[in-house]
């Protein structure tokens, strides 16, 4: 070992010093500086917290009850490990998949979630362009903030889906189906998991109505969000773009307008009406998936709703596997909850997925800096994907499956999944 006495020493010179002392171009864009410092989609959440009114945030953070289902659907992403191929090409690297008749250049679109301008006054447009832009799709949903005619709008040449809450009064519903397929919209995700509105506790905490209302709780809770209720007093009123105006808690509305009669038959009617293709989101189960794939729709979400209905649901990732197994060459198999990386997603791909949707992560973008903020989101998965192909020496998603991930033991489920 070399001793600090045989080190040869000399004073520092300013010509060395020189290349040391770079500082950056200073980026007189705020939210630039700001989201140029996230390089997470955890960093995102946390900056979104910090710009958004604890409410909104808390819708949108928040999940049902306890938030277990949430939280296990997170675990168990976390719990996967990962096994590379070695000495593979990997130089070129393509995103791309062919979802429900059509191309999405990344394994990941937008999932529909309503109230989205109040978590931030660029809301669904914002959502939609940067959709847009990356080349995936977008969806809105039935409890939107923008028309559909505005989302097409947004997002003119790229791919719009329409979720929808099946109300009980039919003809609405079915008029505002008609609305998103008038404007290109070229698939209905039909959401299955809400014949009653979950126990969301973070909102009734918060005493969380929509719009939000001013106590003086909220008002303190104001002061350092400025941005946000400046954006919100200068911008449309929020309102709901496809409903009347309400007045009340979200779970209220909710409970009001949905039906909870619906069943497989009105999938059907539903399935020969809608002109393009039909996809039925919230499967948990197997025996589920079976039913509404002989129903005939193109397409299923195994979802649990980001775990924002039944607490305890199961692990949408764990479902894949046997879903697959049975179903693959029936229909399509999307997944979403909890997906928070890249490397969730290509963990989702690899076990049977066709494509997967993300909810939160794309809303922590967007609190986090309206339309950049999303492309800043979309920019964060989309790296953690090309690097995790690389690591695993794949060149393109169809190379992907079940010998590239293994689930670590602690929640898989009992029984052969
Ligand atoms: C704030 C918020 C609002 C949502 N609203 C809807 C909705 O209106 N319709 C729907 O089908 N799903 C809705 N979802 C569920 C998402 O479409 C998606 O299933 C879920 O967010 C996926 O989980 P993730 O947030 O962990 O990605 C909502 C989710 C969130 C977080």
């Amino acid at each position: 070992m070399m001793s600090s006495r045989t080190l040869r020493r000399r004073f520092p010179r300013p010509r060395d010093l020189a290349p040391l002392l770079t500082f950056k171009k200073f980026d007189t864009n705020a939210r630039r500086r700001r989201l140029a410092k996230a390089f997470t989609i955890a960093d995102l959440r946390t900056i979104a917290k910090r710009r958004t009114p604890q409410g909104a945030f808390d819708y949108a953070d928040g999940a049902a009850d306890q938030e277990l289902s949430l939280a296990r659907a997170r675990q168990a992403f976390l719990d996967i490990e990962f096994h590379p191929a070695i000495l593979r090409d990997v130089s070129q690297v393509d995103t791309s998949v062919r979802i429900l008749g059509a191309p999405s250049s990344l394994p990941f679109g937008i999932a529909p979630t309503g109230f989205t301008r109040m978590m931030h006054a660029e809301g669904e447009q914002a959502g939609a362009s940067a959709a847009g832009a990356a080349g995936i799709p977008f969806s809105l949903s039935t409890v939107g903030t923008t028309t559909p005619e505005q989302v097409a709008i947004a997002n003119p040449r790229g791919r719009n889906w329409f979720q929808l809450y099946m109300q009980k009064d039919r003809d609405r519903s079915m008029t505002l189906v008609s609305r998103a397929a008038d404007v290109g919209f070229d698939t209905l995700l039909v959401t299955v998991d809400v014949p009653v509105a979950g126990a969301r506790l973070r909102d009734n905490r918060n005493g969380f109505t929509i719009p939000p209302t001013l106590t003086p709780a909220t008002v303190l809770n104001a002061i350092p969000r400025t941005e946000w209720w400046w954006n919100f007093l200068t911008t449309e009123p929020l309102r709901f773009a496809s409903l009347t105006d309400w007045d009340g808690t979200i779970a209220e509305l909710l409970d009001t307008l949905f039906d909870p009669t619906v069943t497989f038959d009105d999938l059907a009617w539903i399935r020969d009406e809608w002109p393009g293709k039909v996809v039925v989101k919230g499967i948990q189960t197997l025996d589920d998936a079976k039913r509404v794939v002989d129903v005939g729709v193109d397409g299923i979400v195994l979802s649990n709703h980001g775990g924002r209905q039944l607490d305890r649901a199961p692990i949408p990732f764990h479902l894949l596997p046997v879903v697959k197994r049975e179903l693959g060459q029936r229909t399509e198999i999307i997944v979403d909850t909890g997906i928070m990386s890249g490397a969730d997603i290509v963990a989702a791909l690899a076990m049977g997925a066709d494509f997967t949707l993300v909810g939160r992560a794309y809303l922590y973008g967007l609190m986090a800096g309206g339309r950049e903020g999303v492309d800043r989101a979309i920019d964060i998965l989309t790296g953690e994907i090309v690097r995790t192909m690389k690591l695993l020496g794949v060149a393109s998603i169809s190379e992907l499956n079940t010998q590239h991930v293994t689930q670590l033991r602690r929640l898989v489920p009992r029984g052969d999944v």
